[in-house]
């Protein structure tokens, strides 16, 4: 699988029970206590140095503001394992033996995938070996001495871990449990004692990976054996939601737990710190006590706030081992005003769609219910419910259709020009929706779709948004003898599934790969692809993700720029015969410069990178590097910059919140809509908070994005410590985004002279929704580290 620009991922985690005898914490300092406890999260069991979780055993901590990362000092017991590796394509079950003489093997680089390393597109089994002195002076030294943890990075996808030519453990595997069968961060557990180790000697670690598809073997920055210590086996766990309370301050519960028996006894400093000055603005301290099953939780109220987001440092210490555990996040601030009462249509000005297909499109509208609908100009063939705002049908002729949509409700009237454009090109402006992957990984089924919709229904169709669409995890392991496809029995009744989908007004979208099998692991269409289209279109498929994966063992080693189009241009024709319009989206992440041809090859998006995370690093080097790409953008056809993560995401059962801050999700979803991105939300959406819905709801904002012109920001000016990217649109006004890439607070000025906006003397600020007063050509904001002032400019 692929993994191109970060390498932390969320650690695997138990879930705790903080409902089931927590131990009380009657909060004293300030305010109302929350009495809503959040369930989730859990025991962290892998370091990870800018990760989710990392362990500290040390007194001294030098704090780093990454929102929401735990941090560890330079003395930690252990011995890193990052140098010195080898390894050699292919597989035996010699390599595993210590007597193996591997003296004539490669050497490589744990940091960075094997395709990197003179490996290219290398797919299937590699070996890793190493050869090293584990000191028994690391266990002396250390508070526990029972157990010993080896952090192998990131590993891609499956592996099985030898020491001493012994089985230690293993993660996935071909032909092994495809739902485990997943790259991510990799750690192992062994008791001290385990006669494997061979402490003051040396031993072999032996690896055997085997890779899906896409890049491979070890990477990351996390390589280490460390004895595991106190703090291991701690979660402060954040993941609650806060709630606004009525002067719009905030309150949460946070939870300390643990899986360990050990009696946790020690201290928690909360500290709020305003970012801008640096200033601690409040903190406190409380006695704690944790043990398994017995979490300790922690609820505070912070009165009213400016708009914007504060810092807040949870710091436990232990008091016996001394040991301490920092995690940090930020306040979440709402920024999108309340819709009006009255009534507003949404969403795009234009829609396309093919002749003689059936036709689905909702009106987005806002106000006070019940609205009703009504329309002029609708093409022959097409008919509007006035109290749902849905229009079906058939259009025959082609053409573009001028239509006057009006929204009613007993505080007004509304009116909206709309184009229906029925021709050959579909998905005129990006999609909007949800596609489970983010959320759930292969662990979405029929009911967490179903609340996908029916959340969509309820708090964002409204808004625009309108794709249901499953990723990977939703097929059966085995055709049927006729070839047919079938859903495993995660999903029942697909065409159940879809039909109420589209009773909603919402569109279903569904996954799979040019290879035999999807990056999952589960079935592709390889040499199905006539099948597989008729079934989705029997089924009401609207949208199909296509996923390169194992397309990777069909295609030669150095795919010619044909052979990256081929899988996409048999797609392409297997859909044309289908009686229906279904979005395609290509996905093989930017390969053979897609942008350049996705369009020829009939793609609606194109994957322009490869997979994000919900990490700064991730987020930002992916949005701020779409360049190349842009010019490409047009209508019904934008470069996809991958999908979002914002609210809670997890990639499988358990889901956490965002890793980043909440100014770094404004410059998410900003920086998505000036690219004319596709707005696939990737979160649990029947846990949507207030932050994340707000965030999800701009109709100025999501504006933007689906914006006509269908043009792609251009990044107009790049300095060390911020960027300004500003984007065409169809009324001749531009989008203008003023990101603030460093973490300090800013002020920049935007000259209107310099960046080609001579003229525009309009300026709002659309996340507010409010103009803003210029200083004569310049426009001067403060922006939030990492944020964002996202504006529209006009004449
Ligand atoms: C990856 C893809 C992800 C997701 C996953 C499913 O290759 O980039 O977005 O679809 O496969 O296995």
């Amino acid at each position: 699988m692929k993994n191109l620009f970060s390498v932390t991922h969320p650690c695997p985690s138990h879930e705790g029970n903080p409902e089931h005898g927590a131990f009380n914490n009657n909060h004293k300092s300030g305010g109302l206590c929350a009495s809503r406890l959040e369930r989730g999260g859990g025991v962290c069991l892998t370091n990870s140095p800018f990760g989710w979780c990392y362990r500290a055993t040390i007194k001294i901590v030098v704090l780093m503001f990454l929102v929401v990362a735990f941090v560890t000092g330079a003395t930690a017991q252990g011995v890193s394992i990052e140098h010195g590796w080898q390894f050699a394509k292919g597989d035996s079950s010699q390599w595993s033996s210590p007597a193996y003489n591997d003296l004539n093997w490669k050497q490589i680089d744990v940091s960075k995938p094997w395709e990197e390393q003179g490996y290219p597109q290398y797919d299937g089994f590699g070996w890793y070996r190493l050869h090293f002195v584990l000191p028994s002076s690391i266990k002396e030294k250390a508070f526990l001495k029972d157990s010993i943890r080896i952090n192998l990075g990131v590993v891609d996808d499956n592996d099985e871990v030898y020491l001493n030519g012994k089985l230690i453990g293993k993660y996935g595997g071909r032909g092994g449990d495809i739902k485990t069968s997943q790259y991510g961060p990799r750690s192992y557990t062994l008791a001290a004692n385990n006669p494997a180790i061979l402490w003051d000697k040396e031993n072999v670690l032996a690896i055997r990976i085997f890779d899906t598809g896409g890049d491979g073997g070890l990477y990351g920055n996390n390589h280490n054996i460390n004895m595991l210590s106190l703090m291991d086996n701690v979660t402060i766990n954040t993941d609650g939601d806060f709630y606004f309370e009525e002067n719009e301050g905030l309150s949460k519960t946070i939870f300390l737990s643990t899986g360990s028996n050990y009696v946790y006894k020690g201290k928690l400093t909360f500290k709020v710190t305003d970012p801008e000055t640096n200033t601690v603005v409040r903190e406190g301290t409380n006695d704690v006590l944790f043990t398994a099953g017995k979490p300790f939780n922690y609820t505070f109220t912070i009165d009213k706030l400016p708009k914007r987001s504060y810092r807040l440092t949870y710091t436990f210490t232990e008091e016996k081992s001394h040991d301490m555990m920092v995690k940090n996040e930020g306040t979440p601030y709402v920024l999108t005003p309340y819709p009006s009462a009255k009534p507003r249509i949404n969403g795009p000005d234009v829609y396309g769609a093919r002749p003689g297909n059936p036709f689905l499109y909702l009106i987005p509208a806002t106000g006070k219910q019940p609205l009703t609908y009504s329309a002029t100009g609708l093409p022959d063939g097409l008919k509007l419910d006035s109290k749902t705002g849905i229009i079906t049908g058939t259009v025959a002729q082609k053409g573009d259709y001028a239509v006057i949509f009006t929204v009613h409700n007993r505080l007004g009237t509304k009116t909206k020009k709309f184009t229906i454009k029925i021709g050959d090109v579909i998905g005129l402006t990006p999609a909007l929706g949800w596609n489970s992957w983010n959320a759930f990984g292969l662990t979405v089924n029929d009911q967490k779709a179903r609340v996908a919709a029916k959340t969509m229904t309820d708090k964002l169709s409204a808004h625009g948004w309108n794709y249901v669409n499953l990723d990977d995890g939703w097929e059966a392991a085995q055709r049927l003898a006729s070839g047919e496809i079938t859903p495993n029995q995660k999903f029942p009744d697909m065409k159940g599934l879809t039909d109420y989908v589209h009773s909603l007004g919402l569109k279903m979208g569904i996954y799979s790969s040019p290879g035999p099998r999807t990056c999952g692991g589960y079935l592709g269409s390889w040499q199905h692809e006539d099948q597989d289209a008729k079934t989705y279109g029997d089924w009401g498929i609207d949208y199909l993700k296509y996923d390169w994966c194992s397309y990777g063992e069909i295609a030669p080693a150095h795919p010619s720029l044909d052979e990256f189009k081929k899988p996409y241009q048999v797609m392409r024709a297997s859909l044309n015969k289908i009686p229906r319009d279904i979005m395609f989206s290509f996905c093989q992440y930017g390969m053979g410069d897609v942008w350049k041809w996705g369009a020829e090859v009939g793609g609606n998006s194109w994957r322009s990178t490869g997979d994000i995370e919900d990490t700064w690093q991730s987020m930002s080097t992916i949005g701020f590097n779409q360049i190349a790409d842009g010019p490409y953008a047009q209508p019904g056809h934008f470069n996809d910059p991958d999908m979002l993560v914002v609210g809670k995401v997890g990639w499988g059962d358990n889901q956490h919140n965002s890793r980043l801050s909440p100014d770094e999700q404004y410059t998410h979803i900003s920086l998505w809509s000036l690219l004319s991105a596709p707005l696939l939300i990737g979160c649990d959406m029947g846990k949507l908070d207030r932050f994340t819905l707000n965030l999800l709801t701009n109709d100025e904002v999501i504006a933007i994005d689906q914006d006509a012109l269908g043009k792609e920001a251009r990044q107009s000016l790049k300095k060390e410590n911020y960027q300004v990217w500003i984007k065409d649109l169809e009324d001749g006004g531009k989008a203008v985004g003023v990101f603030n890439t460093s973490d300090k607070y800013q002020t920049i000025t935007l000259k209107t002279s310099e960046d080609g906006l001579k003229g525009y003397t309009k300026i709002r600020d659309v996340w507010q929704q409010k103009y803003l007063i210029a200083d004569g050509n310049n426009l001067t904001v403060k922006v939030a580290p990492h944020g964002v002032v996202l504006v529209k400019l006009s004449k």
